[in-house]
């Protein structure tokens, strides 16, 4: 359709070619331009577990695993937008050149795939007043001015720690990148990065410590409604040293100059986290202190482990908390790690996790 006219165009302007629409229907493969009220922003790591997904709730999915044609036709049947994946090296794009290199690169490729924005994803260290921390913002608006002057209605959003104050070493501009961003995704968990006090196993995303990083960001006056809780659909499970009256002593693993970290754990989904349950030493148990389950067990070698996690009761309050704190909408990571097995119970459960995002 009209593809020499584009061809000409892109050849013009030296880039892109002209590219073939995968869906049946040539109109999914417009841009999606309708704006959402409340979102919900899910993570794809790549499979097929997408068809599986509660659809009628997803406004957004950023693809982090390869991309999928048939993925990005169905989000668009339903209205909703897929985004590309955005990581760079900083010290890269210091450089004004290689930064808007950059940028064109992936517009290009965005287009090429008729993707509706991009999910910044830069998780490095930044010092406070370092070329590298203006480079970011710069970074975040010209990728804004660029995606939305070239995908019309495109949206641009950026990863953030779960509180603005430094955590692992991002002294990013918050405020400007706020300014600057379509959406702010908050990334509420891995919340024991960096253990200060005793080396211990805790959970992901503690209730007071989740919220209290909302309160930080709202405290800089960014827009509330471009913020969007993200949540963990994945807990740690930690090798204990010793478990002494439920309390597990972890290894010491430093991390951007905290003497110990969850680290020492390892990311297991929500799927594995249900079962595993199942054959546990202790059942579910609930911290009262943390609102959150956990529980502990043995390995197969006589190693005792504890697993932390969040299921819809620890879930529950953070996602009214969207609604009463006004935010934009919520997500999680990721979209995979459920069960989407035909078992009637992990049907169940996974059924009850995507009806939690929006509130108990
Ligand atoms: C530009 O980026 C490339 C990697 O894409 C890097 O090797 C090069 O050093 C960068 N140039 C400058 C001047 O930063
Ligand atoms: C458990 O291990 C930790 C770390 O090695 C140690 O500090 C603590 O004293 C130990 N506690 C007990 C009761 O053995
Ligand atoms: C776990 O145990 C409960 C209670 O016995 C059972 O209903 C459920 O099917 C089990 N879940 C899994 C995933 O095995
Ligand atoms: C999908 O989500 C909607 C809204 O929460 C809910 O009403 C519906 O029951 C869900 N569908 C399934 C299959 O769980």
């Amino acid at each position: 359709m009209l593809c020499w006219i584009s061809v000409l165009f892109w050849t013009l302007l030296g880039a892109g070619s002209c590219d073939i629409c995968p869906c049946e229907r040539p109109e999914l493969c417009s841009p999606i331009q309708t704006e959402r009220d409340f979102e919900v922003f899910v993570f794809d790591v790549g499979g097929k577990t997408w068809k599986s997904y509660n659809w009628s709730t997803v406004t957004t999915v950023a693809a982090f695993g390869k991309y999928d044609p048939e993925l990005l036709c169905h989000a668009h049947s339903v209205g909703a937008r897929l985004v590309l994946k955005g990581d760079v090296h900083l010290a890269d794009i210091v450089d004004k050149n290689n930064r808007t290199a950059w940028i064109k690169e992936k517009v290009v490729l965005a287009k090429s795939q008729f993707m509706d924005g991009i999910n910044l994803d830069i998780e490095q260290a930044v010092e406070a007043g370092s070329p590298e921390q203006t480079a970011l913002t710069e970074l975040v608006k010209e990728t804004s001015e660029t995606f939305h002057s070239q995908i019309p209605g495109s949206q641009v959003s950026f990863d953030v720690a779960w509180s603005p104050n430094c955590i692992d070493k991002r002294c990013y501009d918050y405020i400007n990148i706020g300014k600057y961003s379509d959406l702010l995704f908050v990334m509420s968990y891995d919340e024991q990065s960096q253990i200060w006090g005793r080396c211990i196993a805790k959970a992901n995303a503690p209730l007071e410590q989740t919220l209290n990083g909302y309160d930080q960001f709202l405290a800089l006056n960014i827009d509330r409604k471009k913020i969007v809780m993200g949540i963990p659909w994945y807990g740690y499970d930690y090798p204990c040293v010793n478990l002494t009256q439920d309390i597990c002593s972890i290894e010491k693993v430093p991390f951007r100059g905290a003497p110990c970290s969850d680290a020492a754990g390892t990311q297991k989904p929500y799927s594995w986290i249900m079962k595993q349950v199942n054959v546990s030493l202790t059942g579910r148990l609930w911290d009262s202190k943390q609102k959150a389950p956990y529980f502990n067990y043995m390995d197969d070698n006589g190693q005792i482990h504890q697993v932390w996690y969040d299921d819809p009761e620890s879930l529950c309050p953070k996602a009214n908390a969207v609604m009463s704190k006004g935010l934009r909408g919520i997500g999680m990571w990721n979209g995979n790690i459920l069960d989407y097995s035909d078992n009637p119970v992990s049907q169940e459960q996974t059924a009850e996790m995507w009806n939690t995002l929006l509130g108990c």
